[in-house]
C-alpha cells in the first residue's frame, strides 16, 4: 500500500512547496512558512538548537516530562490501555520518556507518529523500535493540518494524542484553533490531547533563545535559501542575508526574518521568478507564539477538550497540559 500511496503525497508535498515560495516571495512584506526549514540539513540544525544553552525549550520540557511522564500516562490511560499518536515524528528522546511510562504501565504500545515526511517517520520508527522493543510504531503519513483521519482503536482501548514541543507556537490563533478542533473532531469519549506549550517570559531570555551567540539559529534560518537554491534554481547569496529575531509582545510571539544586507536581484528559475529585495528589506521566516499561564487550557477548552491536568517546571517556563474528551 506504501508504494502506492507514497509517491502521490510527495509530488503534492513539492506542489504544495512552491506555491508556498511563489506566494511567499510575491506577498508584500516578504514571507516563506516555517515548516519549509526541515530539509534534511535544517532538521539536523534543528536538533543542534535544541542542545543550545539558550535555547531553554527542549530541555525544560524534557525536564517535565523526566518528572511527570508517569503520572500523565496515568490520567490519560484511567483504567484502560493506551495507543499514542504524535502529531510530528517523534521528537526524540521527549517522545521516548512518555512511551516508556505507558510500556511501563501496560507493555505493549502502540505508536502512531504522524508526519507529511516518510522519511522522517522511517527514523523516528527505526529509533524507536530498536530504543523501547515493547513499542510497535505504526507510521501515518498524513498532513495533519489537514485534519486526522485515523484508525478506530479497540473499544476498551484509549487514544493519546501527543502536541508536544510548543509546535502549536507556529500556527496563528484562527489556525492553531482550526488545528484544535480537527484533532478534537478525530478523537472519541475517553481519549485525549496533551498539548505542550512555550511561556511568555523575558524578553531577554526570549531574543537569546532565537538568536544564539554560535549562530546555529542564523545557519537554520539561512538554510531555507540554500534550499531554495537547490529545489528552485534559486542564486540567493546566503551570506548577503543576515538573521533577524523580534520579540513581538503586542502579538506575544518570537518572530524570526532574514534581512537582505543590500539592494539584490535574485532568479529562481524552476518558478520562473524574479525577486528584488530593498537594502533591510525583509522575509519573514517564522512567527513562535508564546503563551499566558491558563492560555493552552483555555485553547483547550475551546477546540471541545475538558483541561484535566497541568505540569509545569519550576521556574514556570513552559507548560505541558493534558485535555480530555468527556
Ligand atoms: C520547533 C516551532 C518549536 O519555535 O522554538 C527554533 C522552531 N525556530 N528556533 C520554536 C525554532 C527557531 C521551534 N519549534
Amino acid at each position: 500500500m506504501a508504494i502506492t500511496t507514497l509517491p502521490l503525497a510527495e509530488a503534492r508535498i513539492s506542489e504544495r512547496v512552491a506555491t508556498a515560495v511563489r506566494d511567499g516571495l510575491a506577498s508584500s512584506p516578504k514571507r516563506l512558512p516555517p515548516w519549509l526549514f526541515y530539509d534534511e540539513a535544517g532538521s539536523r540544525l534543528f536538533e543542534q538548537i535544541t542542545e543550545l544553552p539558550e535555547y531553554y525549550l527542549t530541555r525544560t520540557e524534557r525536564a517535565i516530562l523526566t518528572s511527570d511522564a508517569g503520572a500523565m500516562i496515568a490520567r490519560a490511560a484511567g483504567g484502560t490501555r493506551l495507543r499514542i499518536t504524535e502529531l510530528g515524528a517523534g521528537s526524540a528522546d521527549k517522545t521516548r520518556l512518555l512511551l516508556a511510562a505507558a510500556v511501563r504501565r501496560q507493555g505493549p504500545v502502540i505508536y502512531e507518529p504522524v508526519d507529511v515526511s516518510a522519511t522522517a517517520l522511517a527514523d523516528a520508527q527505526e529509533r524507536l523500535e530498536r530504543e523501547i522493543p515493547d513499542v510497535l510504531v505504526a507510521p501515518q503519513v498524513m498532513d495533519y493540518t489537514d485534519g486526522l483521519e485515523l484508525e478506530q482503536p479497540a473499544p476498551d482501548e484509549r487514544r493519546l494524542v501527543l502536541y508536544i514541543g510548543s509546535s502549536i507556537g507556529n500556527f496563528e490563533p484562527e489556525e492553531s484553533a482550526r488545528l484544535l478542533r480537527g484533532v478534537r473532531a478525530a478523537l472519541r469519549p475517553g481519549d485525549a490531547l496533551l498539548l505542550g506549550v512555550d511561556l511568555v517570559k523575558s524578553a531577554d531570555l526570549l531574543l537569546a533563545a532565537y538568536d544564539d551567540a554560535e549562530g546555529v539559529t542564523a545557519a537554520f534560518n539561512g538554510n531555507l535559501l540554500v534550499r531554495l537554491n537547490r529545489e528552485f534554481g534559486a542564486d540567493f547569496d546566503p551570506t548577503a542575508f543576515a538573521h533577524r529575531a523580534v520579540w513581538n509582545a503586542t502579538a506575544s510571539r518570537m518572530e524570526i526574518y532574514l534581512m537582505s544586507c543590500g539592494p539584490q536581484t535574485v532568479q529562481l528559475s524552476a518558478l520562473d521568478m524574479t525577486v528584488e529585495f530593498r537594502r533591510n528589506e525583509c522575509i519573514h521566516t517564522e512567527n513562535s507564539y508564546k503563551y499566558q499561564p491558563g492560555q493552552a487550557e483555555s485553547m483547550l477548552v475551546d477546540a471541545g477538550f475538558t483541561p484535566n491536568a497541568t505540569w509545569n517546571d519550576r521556574r514556570g517556563w513552559f507548560a505541558v497540559c493534558l485535555g480530555r474528551v468527556e
